[in-house]
């Protein structure tokens, strides 16, 4: 039992290749499964308890042994990496398996009775995956709260909106700040809804077929905090839909952070110049010394594909399998917990970034106003003077032709070349032309217009409280 073979040696007469070690073995990344492992042992061991497998007794023994493991755990997280077991261990679950029989000899053998180490990874899994959801929902919450924070200090900043990258309409900062509110609050509900998937019981299942044992599954999947056990044993030692499931919430949030890294990394440039990085979030160069360059930022943008690689990863290792149980499903692991732990450094650098950003709002304001983005105004004003929609698009888009050739913008244009493209046209029209005017037409629930603002914010306020 405790040759280099590990927990399976009696089938064998032969010691394995050290190449076929290194190719099978996961302690050196499945390691992190170790406090999970444990706390699904302990369950184990109650549950196999209640099913007359194990006396009462044993059980209290195998659980103390169990829980100063657990406290090791707590302490040195690698313990099953830094701490030399007497035996060979391929995975975390012999580690755990090797160091309690070291505590309590051949009491230590009883535990894995009825167990498989198919339904205890993807036990084990579960557990994990659910802890990180609830760390990166708190996450999203406080990137979220950033820039509400943001929005709050910028509630009159005008800011340019674009399409095509072009300058569109003019926009309220904040409106912005909130657009990506939203996205944050659907990869909150994304990984709420995963969440829910993902918190069901596989122990129990065994191997494959469901464990011989009379197993109490309900009262196992409680001790656990699972809301049931699994339905069907085969499915619930080959289901990876769960970290799957994680991983296309994971994307579609990295997705979001990226687009949102991305803007700031074209605002930040001289070309653009709406805001200023600060410097405990940005990097030099070593040969260039005038530079301040958006490393966060780009490294946001990155490691957004190494998460999106880590989905795609799975999806393609799990496309060919037959069921159940194969090996390929231990290819799980450091996709998952890389994606894991590279959303969570993005999660938690956003309001460090945003929070210390400086907003040029002079330069906002003015880029708001240029490129013509006041011409919808411009058509809208002759709408409201009786010109079919269609027509006053036309005209306004004559009177723009016309301003470019002179230079200047809409509201500088001499309302007589106006009237001479358009009669109906009168003074009132440069009041209509102000930034101020163009957002506050735009009250509509979800728009920009200041009222309509407060109230977003407010609710959105609320959904964060
Ligand atoms: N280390 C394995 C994994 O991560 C544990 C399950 C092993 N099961 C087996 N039948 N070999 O998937």
């Amino acid at each position: 039992m405790t040759t280099q073979r590990g927990m399976a040696s009696g089938r064998f007469s032969k010691d394995s290749d050290p190449l076929f070690r290194e190719i099978n073995d996961s302690l050196a990344f499945d390691f992190r499964l170790l406090r999970q492992d444990i706390q699904g042992s302990i369950a184990w061991a109650r549950a196999i308890e209640r099913a007359g497998v194990i006396t009462a007794s044993e059980r209290e023994h195998l659980t103390s042994a169990l829980t100063d493991l657990a406290a090791l755990a707590e302490e040195h997280p690698r313990a099953a990496i830094e701490h030399p077991t007497t035996a060979h261990a391929e995975d975390v679950h012999s580690w755990v398996e090797l160091e309690l029989i070291k505590a309590v000899g051949d009491l230590g053998k009883k535990l894995h009775t009825g167990r498989s180490r198919n339904d205890q990874v993807a036990t084990d899994l579960r557990l994990w995956i659910r802890e990180q959801i609830d760390q990166r929902l708190s996450e999203i919450r406080a990137a979220q709260q950033s820039l509400l924070d943001l929005a709050d200090r910028e509630l009159n900043t005008f800011f340019p909106g674009y399409t095509h990258l072009q300058r569109a309409q003019p926009i309220l900062l904040p409106h912005w700040c909130l657009a990506y509110f939203e996205m944050l609050d659907r990869d909150a509900a994304r990984f709420g809804d995963a969440r829910r998937r993902v918190n069901v019981c596989p122990l129990g299942s065994g191997a494959l077929a469901g464990t011989a044992y009379p197993i109490d599954r309900d009262a196992l999947a409680k001790d656990l905090g699972f809301d049931a056990p699994t339905g069907n044993s085969l499915d619930a030692v080959a289901d990876r839909d769960f970290v799957i499931e994680t991983l296309a919430a994971a994307s579609l949030c990295a997705v979001h952070l990226s687009r949102f890294a991305e803007e700031l990394i074209l605002y930040c440039t001289a070309e653009f110049n709406l805001l200023e990085l600060d410097d405990s979030v940005t990097s030099g160069s070593s040969l260039m010394p005038q530079k301040k360059n958006p490393d966060a930022l780009e490294l946001i943008r990155g490691k957004c594909g190494r998460i999106l690689g880590a989905h795609t990863a799975l999806c393609t290792t799990l496309k060919g399998l037959p069921l159940a149980y194969n090996k390929d499903m231990q290819e799980d692991k450091e996709p998952l917990f890389d994606a894991m732990a590279s959303l969570s450094l993005c999660l938690r650098i956003v309001p460090r970034v945003v929070s210390t950003m400086n907003i040029r709002r002079d330069a906002c304001q003015a880029a708001a106003a240029g490129g013509y983005s006041n011409a919808t105004e411009l058509a809208d004003y002759l709408v409201g003077r009786g010109v079919p929609f269609r027509d006053a698009h036309d005209a306004t888009g004559r009177i723009v032709r016309r301003a470019i050739e002179l230079n200047v913008p809409l509201e500088r244009l001499p309302l007589s070349e106006m009237q001479s493209i358009s009669p109906t046209i009168d003074n009132s029209v440069f009041q209509a032309l102000t930034l101020h005017a163009s957002v506050a037409r735009r009250e509509v629930h979800g728009g920009t217009g200041p009222g309509a603002m407060k109230v977003a914010l407010s609710a959105a306020r609320k959904r964060l409280a």
